[in-house]
């Protein structure tokens, strides 16, 4: 039986097996296979775990020019899609960001609002008074502590749950399933039970939210669904989607930015003993580009032929824009291996382009400037409790990060 699971790095009839593993002792850096790839072209074939071998787009350029393309799908029940794992009977999941125009751009104005960066930029007093208390507490409490229990997993949920009206007091049930679906190596089954539990939880919610709408997004949801413009299910599923999207990817960025600054103190000591937001927020750049932590590749099909990169692309086949190595691309970013919180990273592709350009960017953007500029402040003797090579890196995990971060200070 082919394995479900994506073994990272092994090759496959001569070529490189997608995805890629990092070399040891590098956990910042992309993997070395993928970095060789670039040098050599802007696309080549690389094999999936199900014996495809769909184009890995290696450069930024082309990247950004095929995410921006209509004749590019995301839509992942199209054969040709480069499959992460097998497809649940029935099809693949029914989220906008695995689906194309129209029908992505009908269900994604509907949440377009409040993300919007006036309102985000409003919530900038919540998101301190969340930092400030979560600091207090760890300060009160003993050392050395987890970091990401402490404070990197809790910051974000706390936020979307308000955005959204989810009760924190749920964040176990959801973060440990949003743990399994967004896992590289869990079974399918697994994955389809944690999907359609986190289902099960929106739809309810969302059944709460008609009868007794409330001041939050998923009331919103509730609303158009009264007004016949929205299904449950779609507005469930858009729920499953947010909650996911909103706590994990957010939550390893402030552990694993963390871990990178304290290893490269002069920049931490740049950003610490700053109080120019401007620096703080191109810290927030660099620092996306320079870890991109959704590092499975934007996963894409063709479908027309598209010439490009000195390559022909054929209707049908799969393409994976690897951005992690396009934010390393020298073309675009000078020296794109050093970290420089003082450069202009802000091009960075780590949150995708086109389309399907992350929704939560001005969310994610003010969380990480709130974090970044009181974490070091408020703990200006912060380090690690551990050495870096027994930290628990995510390798299996699609959105890149650590399992645990235990600090001290
Ligand atoms: C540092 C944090 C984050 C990173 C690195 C990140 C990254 C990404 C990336 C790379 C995509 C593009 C997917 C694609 O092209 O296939 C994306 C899409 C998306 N993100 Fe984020 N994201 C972050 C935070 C958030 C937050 C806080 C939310 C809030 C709910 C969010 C909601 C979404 C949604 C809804 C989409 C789908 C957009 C669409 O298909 O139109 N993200 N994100």
């Amino acid at each position: 039986m082919t394995s479900t699971v994506e073994p990272v790095g092994e090759s496959l009839a001569g070529l490189p097996r997608f995805p890629m593993a990092r070399a040891a002792g590098c956990p910042f850096d992309p993997p070395p296979t993928a970095v060789t790839k670039q040098k050599e072209a802007a696309l080549s074939r690389v094999g999936l775990w199900d014996g495809s071998t769909p184009w890995m787009v290696t450069r930024y350029a082309e990247q950004r020019a095929l995410l921006a393309d209509p004749r590019v799908s995301a839509d992942i029940n199209r054969p040709g899609y480069p499959l992460q794992t097998p497809l649940p009977p029935g099809g693949g999941s029914a989220s906008f960001i695995l689906m194309d125009d129209p029908e992505h751009a009908r269900l994604r104005r509907m949440v377009t609002a409040p993300f919007a960066i006036k309102r985000v930029e409003a919530l900038r007093p919540a998101v301190q008074t969340i930092v400030d208390e979560l600091i207090d507490d760890m300060l009160a409490g003993p050392k050395p502590v987890d970091l990401v229990d402490a404070f990197a997993l809790p910051v974000p949920s706390l936020v979307i749950c308000e955005l959204l009206g989810v009760p924190y007091g749920d964040h176990d049930f959801f973060q440990d399933n949003s743990q399994i679906v967004i896992k590289r190596d869990t079974e399918p089954e697994q994955r389809v039970a944690a999907q359609r539990a986190l289902l099960g939880y929106l739809d309810e919610l969302m059944g709460e939210k008609i009868a007794a709408p409330a001041d939050d997004l998923l009331s919103g949801l509730a609303e158009r669904v009264k007004a016949g413009e929205l299904t449950r299910s779609e507005a469930a599923q858009m729920g499953v989607l947010l909650l996911i999207a909103g706590h994990e990817t957010t939550a390893n960025m402030i552990a694993l930015g963390t871990l990178a600054l304290l290893e490269h103190p002069g920049q931490l000591a740049l950003l610490r003993d700053s109080d120019d937001p401007k620096l703080v927020a191109s810290a927030v750049e660099e620092l996306l580009r320079y870890l991109n932590i959704v590092h499975n590749g934007r996963r894409r099909v063709a479908l027309e032929d598209i010439e490009i990169g000195g390559e022909l692309i054929r209707a049908g086949e799969g393409l994976i824009m690897a951005n992690d190595v396009a934010n390393r691309d020298p073309d675009a970013f000078p020296e794109p291996d050093r970290l420089d919180i003082e450069r202009d990273a802000r091009h960075h592709v780590a949150f995708g382009f086109g389309v399907h350009q992350c929704l939560g960017q001005p969310l994610a953007r003010l969380e990480l400037q709130v974090v970044y500029s009181t974490l070091y402040r408020r703990i200006p003797t912060l380090r690690l409790a551990a050495d870096l090579d027994q930290i628990p890196f995510k390798h299996d995990g699609s959105v890149y990060g650590v399992y645990e971060l235990p600090v001290t200070w």
